[in-house]
């Protein structure tokens, strides 16, 4: 089994979560991270756990204006330019039901209440469930200090930890349809 990670980011926090999670994952498996501009339209057979995230905007997935303001935050090229994990999710082809995934995202630390409001992984997560996927570990989502960033402490660490889960909760769950 082989897995991608598949992350949309604007300032690069996201990007750095999507790499550490890819590292955590790797301890159980073979792993190609995907900016999401740049990821394959068609899900290849032999990937056997697909992991999807990107930022919350609006208490949700980005949109081509989130975006367009987003640039406006920042005097550097957005990592990512063109689609978002909206876009790509809605356009994704040659997935096999019941495939293992799993859906994290990056917000503002803010109060609790707001944080309730809605978030990117859970959208996601949401998505991938639509499309016929097996979310086998619960959307994660990790924290960033502000707009822009960065990350806040110990972040890189946890998704690190939360991949290699995912990656072990996804292998569990072969071994199991193998024995049945
Ligand atoms: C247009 C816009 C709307 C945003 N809305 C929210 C929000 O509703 N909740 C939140 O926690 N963060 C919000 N943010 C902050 C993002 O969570 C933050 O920019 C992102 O997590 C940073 O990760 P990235 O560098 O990978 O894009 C918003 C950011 C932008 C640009």
């Amino acid at each position: 089994m082989r897995a991608w990670v598949v992350f949309e980011s604007m300032f690069g926090n996201g990007a750095r979560i999507a790499e550490a999670i890819a590292d955590g994952v790797r301890d159980t498996m073979p792993v190609e991270i995907h900016e999401v501009g740049a990821a394959p339209r068609v899900l290849e057979p032999t990937v056997g756990l697909l992991a999807v995230g990107g930022p919350t905007h609006r208490f949700g997935l980005s949109r081509p204006d989130s975006r367009r303001a987003a640039a406006q935050e920042v005097d550097v090229p957005l990592v990512s330019a063109s689609i978002g994990i909206r876009e790509w999710l809605g356009g994704l082809q040659g997935v096999a039901d019941g495939t293992a995934a799993a859906a994290f995202g990056t917000v503002i630390e803010e109060p609790r209440w707001v944080r309730r409001l809605g978030r990117a992984d859970r959208a996601i997560a949401r998505r991938l469930r639509t499309l016929g996927f097996a979310t086998v570990v619960p959307p994660e989502s990790f924290w960033v200090t502000g707009m822009t960033g960065p990350l806040a402490e110990g972040e890189e660490e946890r998704a690190r930890a939360w991949g290699a889960e995912l990656g072990r909760a996804a292998q569990a769950r072969t071994a199991d349809a193998a024995d049945d």
